[in-house]
């Protein structure tokens, strides 16, 4: 099987899947401007909160590549509209956001540096970014891998794996690495209404994998465990608060509800840069609510509703801490109501992340 290259820089353009095309066909398309990076963002060519990290990272340098600036400040008046610019793009996924403050940092921690060196810089730290997203997934896939027995039955919700990472993913990637293990385990993908990134991308990712899934219409889910076929729920995550209150897909608070009520463990995989700090609690973590076009058709072709009706619209909910059963990161298991003492004891030393609004 040929390797999945879910976003990566190449010919000095940003080349990613175009994930609206899946599953009928695997199109890779070249971004060479903002304009279009922002498009892709919203539209979902390129998804899922880590990959969105690169995307904003590489989005600055592509933002700024070109711009011809005498000295820092002219360099930095522009920086600044291309990061506000990436920022305003999707307002839920941490990522996007720690991408793009990454590089604005590198150049804000060199302005004594010529231009061009500021530019090397931060594609340079782009590169390295992108080393350590992938090295998260691995990690993530190790740690959680431990918690997978054989003949597990793993419900999932969205896409968690290689197309929403770097590489390998993050939920999905514990069910690979307990594959390689030699764990034998079974997959249910909940479709993910409205985009349907269940059974268009998860579906499809697993089986150029070889994993045995099935997809469920996300209504399914109680049915499937109250007849006791669901041994674990992993989820992906977009933003999760000091407090280990989780934002991801919508579905997601439904599934952690079930599986309190049926006893099934609720884990969350995700990368230390998928953590707010500065967000106190879930109320508090910033939800899409995307067009409405979305709810009244099938992806965009057949309406499926009333045109003139009224639809709500939120890409994201916010499962409370109390109702995971652990986070599983980069940097060990987490049990939500440790995240706090956990994430600053790792913190203490580490730079404070800027922000270009701040
Ligand atoms: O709207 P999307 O497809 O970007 O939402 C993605 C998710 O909710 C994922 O679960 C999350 O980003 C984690 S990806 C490893």
């Amino acid at each position: 099987m040929k390797r999945i290259q879910t976003i990566e820089w190449q010919k000095n353009k940003i080349k990613i899947i175009d994930q609206t095309k899946l599953p009928q066909k695997l199109l890779y398309i070249y971004i060479k401007d903002i304009k279009t990076l922002w498009q892709a963002i919203k539209q979902m060519k390129i998804r899922g909160a880590p990959a969105l990290g690169i995307a904003g990272a590489l989005g600055i340098y592509l933002g700024i590549k070109d711009i011809e600036a005498k000295n820092f400040k002219e360099f930095k008046e522009r920086l600044d509209k291309v990061a506000r610019y990436l920022f305003a793009c999707r307002p839920t996924a941490r990522n996007l956001f720690y991408g793009i403050e990454r590089m604005y940092n590198v150049a804000v921690g060199n302005k004594d540096k010529s231009v061009l060196k500021i530019k090397e810089l931060i594609l340079e730290e782009a590169k390295k970014m992108i080393e350590e997203e992938k090295d998260s997934c691995y990690k993530i896939a190790s740690y959680g891998a431990r918690l997978i027995k054989d003949k597990d039955r793993v419900l999932t919700i969205c896409n968690a794996g290689i197309l929403a990472t770097l590489d390998y993913g993050t939920a999905l990637g514990i069910i690979y690495k307990a594959r390689q293990e030699g764990k034998r385990l079974r997959v249910f993908a909940c479709e993910t209404r409205p985009l349907l990134q269940g059974s268009r991308l998860t579906a499809w990712e697993l089986k150029q994998k070889g994993i045995d899934v099935t997809v469920i219409c996300d209504n399914m889910a109680a049915t499937l465990m109250q007849q006791g076929k669901i041994d674990k729920v992993i989820t992906g995550a977009d933003r999760i608060a000091a407090n280990g209150d989780v934002a991801n897909k919508i579905g997601t608070y439904n599934l952690a509800i079930l599986a309190k009520f049926h006893r099934i463990p609720f884990y969350v995989a995700a990368p230390i840069t998928t953590f707010d700090r500065r967000i106190k609690s879930g109320k508090d973590i910033p939800i899409e609510e995307r067009d409405k076009k979305e709810v009244i058709t099938l992806l965009g072709k057949i309406r499926i509703a009333p045109c003139n009706v009224k639809v709500f619209n939120p890409a994201f909910d916010v499962t409370p801490n109390n109702l995971i059963t652990a986070i599983i990161t980069d940097k060990g298991i987490i049990p939500p109501k440790n995240i706090r003492d956990t994430l600053s004891a790792k913190a203490k030393g580490a730079p404070r992340w800027g922000h270009p609004s701040d």
